[in-house]
Parts: C-alpha cells; structure tokens; sequence
C-alpha cells in the first residue's frame, strides 16, 4: 500500500515537473530537459564554459537551459547582451539572489547611487584614490624586492594588495601581507568566487528543497558568516570613533547618510544592510582586480618599458592621467582584460518584467546569464580573437581605441560599480611594476599552464615567477 503511494506520489511529481520545464511559447530554443535535473547533466561540473559555446553553436546567440525545473536564458554575442542590458536595462536589471548583491528596486538603486557618489569622493577620478594605491603599491614592491634573484608566487600578493585598496576606502584599514585576518578574509573571498556561479550555487539557486542539506553551498555561508564577524567589530569601531560630517571613509559615510535619513520611514539604509554591503563591495573588489593582474605577468613587454620610460622619464611616480601619453601601455592592459576573461558570466540577471530578446519572449523573472566571455571573443568584432594581441586596441596610427566589443565590467545599469576603481588600479600597478622589474618565466618550471580555473571569476594556475630589478636586467 505505501509503497504504491509512494510510486503514484513519484509519478505526480514527475509529471508536474516534466510540464513545469517544458519551454514557454516562443522561448529561446535549447536542448531536451531530463526530469529533475533539467540540463544539469548537459554542463561540466569543472567548467561549463565550453558546454556553453557548444551551446551556442547549436542553438545561436540566445538559447535556454533548465537548472532543475528553473529557466535560464544565456546571452551570446555584442548584438543580444546590448539589447538586453543596455537598450532594455532595466527589464534586465534584476538579480536572482538578494543574497549576494541587492535584486532590482529601491534598496539597489538608492545603494548603487549613494556608492557611486562615495567613491568619487573618495577621490575617483582625483588625488587621493590614486594615492591610496600608490602607497599600496610600496608594500608590494617591497615584496617583489625581497623575491629578486629567487621566484615568488604572485597569486598571493595580489590578492593582498587589492583587498588592502578596497579597504582602506571601506574601512580606512590596510593590513600586512601576513596578518591573519587578511589571510582570513583572502580566503573566504576566494573560496566564494569559486563556489559562485559554480555547479553547486546553481543547484542552490534552482532546487530549493535541496537548501537545507549539508552540501558544498554551505561553505559558502560559513565563509560570508566568518567575514560578517570580521567586519561588524569594525563598524562598531567607527561608530564610536566618528565625527559626524567629517567621514574618514566609506563606513563613516554610511553612517552619516543613515543619520540623515532616520526620519525617512522609507529608507532602505541600516546597519545589517551595510555590513552586507561592505563585505560585498570588499569581495567585488578583491578576486577581480586581482586575477586580471595575474594574468598580466605573463603579458608584460619590452615595448611597454620603452613608452613608461619615454613618458615618466625622471619623475617618481605614475600618476593615471599618464594613461593619455601611453598607448601601447592602455592597449597592453586592455588586451590583458579581454585576455583575462576574468568574470566570464558576468554576474547573473534576471528579467523584472515580461520582456523580448531578439525576437524572443522571455517571461518575467527569468534568470539571464551575460555570457561575456563570448564577446571579448567574438568572431568579427576583433582584429585579432586568439592570443595576445594589443593592436586589438590600437588603430592604424597608433592611437588607443576601445571596440564596442570591450565589456569585461558589463554593460548597462548593472554594470560594474568599481569600474573606475580597477582601471585606476590596472594601470598604475601595471607601470609601476613594469617600470621597476622584469618577470620571468623560471626556466625549470616547464610550459606554463593557461588552463584557467573556473568560478564567478578565472583564475589562473597558481605558478611563481623569476623577478629582477631592470637596472640589473
Ligand atoms: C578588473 C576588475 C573588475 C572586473 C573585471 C569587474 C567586473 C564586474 C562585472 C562583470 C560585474 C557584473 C555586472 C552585471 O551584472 O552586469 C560587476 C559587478 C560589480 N562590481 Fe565589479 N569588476 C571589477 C572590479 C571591481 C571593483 C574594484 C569593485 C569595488 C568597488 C567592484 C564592485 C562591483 C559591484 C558592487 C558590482 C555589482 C553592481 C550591481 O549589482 O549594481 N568591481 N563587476
């Protein structure tokens, strides 16, 4: 008898989820789903990436997939993801997780808007910010210097180093290379990357009774839990040392606008509401900068050398508007990020309305995946799609243009928030370490490995480099 029941239960639930995933009239097409898993078993587990452009050859620039029962819909190509994230934004505007950066609506914009506005003043586009990274690039050439004449493993550092930027604009904190909270927080920060947009992240996203079982999406939550524990003594922190109106940096700011808006019933500001946030911008701003620098060692170049010498010639320092004077350079960086790949699905959308694709309907509240790593290498929209071209970014005179092509921070209103910062930070680390030292591949270290580790970010290979003072070289 039970186990009769049971079966027609089975059969039920079967039944309901076979119809529940079959595609919606004029749904991007996409390959026949299995009950349950939908297109689980269709995706590596390692990396997808390559199931994704198999996909794509198959299907065309917007196809669709099931993760469980749930639909998802993959934009391919410039033509599809402008559509979608620039001339229809705000459709596309939503996020299918409020846990991990705010879904569309009044909490996000307000949030967006008032981070924006802070990181300007905190010196965006001005001295300070610059200077912030300047005095950050000090530790780093110290450690590059201790490494001269053996091989370091610039994995770490990197890391460090733009975790110590993010935050001291947050927190107005820097920490030593080995202290151990910064260990802590590099840790938790890369673990997630890893875990996000990963295969068990979707199944999270897509099985909801799955949720509660101890499966590998729980170290996620230790992790964020773990950083929560880190940050809120430090908020706490400011909260005493404070002098309203006078912020010393991005937490002080917070707290001044939650005074101004106490009154206001409405306000989405709070202090739960800016521990996520600041951990969510530190995180943002960590794994990203950070393996599109390690990706440039390998790109480094003599030519490179020869404009930063010609341009800063006996001046201390870089400052970011030499960007103007250096061609080469920017086209080198830039190439280094199209190259890099380094948030290859950008971060995952979801549609805030019933809305249409290149001639597809898409219903509301369906997740969309910016498959940005299609564009930056795309058939047809560069001069040069495979290896390391720089000229992909230089035009027949020499001059630095940017293909419409070029989206490695996104587009639309989703797009990156710390665009302004990371370019600050890509070309002043970059000509400063390219102006001191030259990296080499150690000898004994055989073929390097550009088989990139997956996750919300690429990462590539852990591998050490040979470092030497130019002056030596
Ligand atoms: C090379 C470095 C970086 C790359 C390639 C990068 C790339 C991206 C991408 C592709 C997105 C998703 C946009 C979308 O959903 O359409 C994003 C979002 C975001 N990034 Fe970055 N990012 C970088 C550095 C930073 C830095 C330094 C910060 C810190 C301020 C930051 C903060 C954010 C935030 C807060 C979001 C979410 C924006 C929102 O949901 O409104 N990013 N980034």
């Amino acid at each position: 008898m039970f186990v009769s029941f049971f079966l027609l239960w089975l059969f039920i639930c079967f039944f309901i989820v076979q119809i529940k995933s079959r595609r919606p009239k004029n749904f991007p097409p996409g390959p026949s789903t299995l009950p349950m898993l939908g297109n689980l078993h269709n995706l590596s587990l390692d990396n997808p990436l390559r199931d994704f452009e198999r996909l794509r050859k198959k299907y065309g620039n917007v196809y669709s997939l099931y993760l469980g029962s749930k639909p998802m819909v993959m934009l391919c190509g410039v033509q599809a993801i402008k559509e979608a994230l620039v001339n229809k934004g705000l459709e596309f505007a939503g996020r299918p997780r409020t846990l991990i950066l705010a879904d569309y609506g009044p909490k996000w914009k307000e949030h967006r808007r008032f981070a924006l506005t802070t990181l300007r003043n905190f010196g965006l586009g001005k001295q300070s910010m610059e200077d912030r990274i300047l005095g950050e690039l000090q530790y780093i050439i110290a450690d590059l210097e201790n490494s001269i004449g053996s091989t370091l493993c610039p994995q770490v550092m990197f890391h460090n180093a733009s975790s110590n930027i993010i935050c001291q604009v947050l927190f107005g904190m820097r920490f030593d290379y080995n202290n151990w909270t910064m260990k802590e927080i590099v840790r938790c920060f890369t673990e997630n990357a890893k875990l996000a947009n990963g295969p068990w992240a979707m199944l999270y996203d897509s099985v909801p009774m799955i949720r509660h079982l101890p499966l590998p999406f729980n170290k996620a939550f230790t992790n964020i839990a773990i950083c929560q524990g880190i940050a809120v003594p430090w908020i706490n922190d400011h909260k005493k040392t404070r002098v309203p109106g006078q912020p010393r940096d991005f937490v002080d700011c917070y707290l001044d606008e939650m005074e101004k808006r106490r009154k206001d019933p409405s306000t989405t500001f709070s202090e739960d509401v800016l521990s996520m946030y600041s951990l969510d911008l530190h995180f943002a701003g960590t794994d990203t900068t950070s393996n599109t620098l390690l990706t440039a060692a390998f790109c480094s170049s003599e030519r490179c050398q020869e404009e930063i010498d010609r341009v800063l010639e006996e001046r201390d320092k870089a400052c970011f508007e030499d960007r103007h004077n250096m061609p080469y350079v920017q086209a080198v960086i830039h190439e280094m990020q199209r190259v890099a790949n380094t948030v290859p699905l950008s971060v995952f959308h979801n549609t805030t309305k019933d809305t249409e694709v290149m001639g597809y309907t898409i219903p509301k509240g369906t997740l969309i995946i910016p498959n940005l790593s299609s564009v930056l290498s795309e058939e047809g929209q560069w001069k040069f799609t495979h290896g390391f071209h720089p000229e992909n970014f230089l035009n027949d005179q020499g001059d630095f243009v940017k293909p419409e092509a070029f989206m490695p921070f996104s587009a639309g209103p989703r797009m990156c928030l710390g665009e302004g910062l990371a370019r600050m930070e890509l070309f002043l680390i970059t000509v400063t370490l390219l102006r001191k030292f030259r990296f080499i591949w150690p000898e004994d270290a055989g073929e390097p490995d550009y088989t990139p580790v997956y996750g919300v970010t690429l990462t590539p290979k852990p591998y050490r480099m040979k470092v030497q003072l130019r002056e030596a070289s």
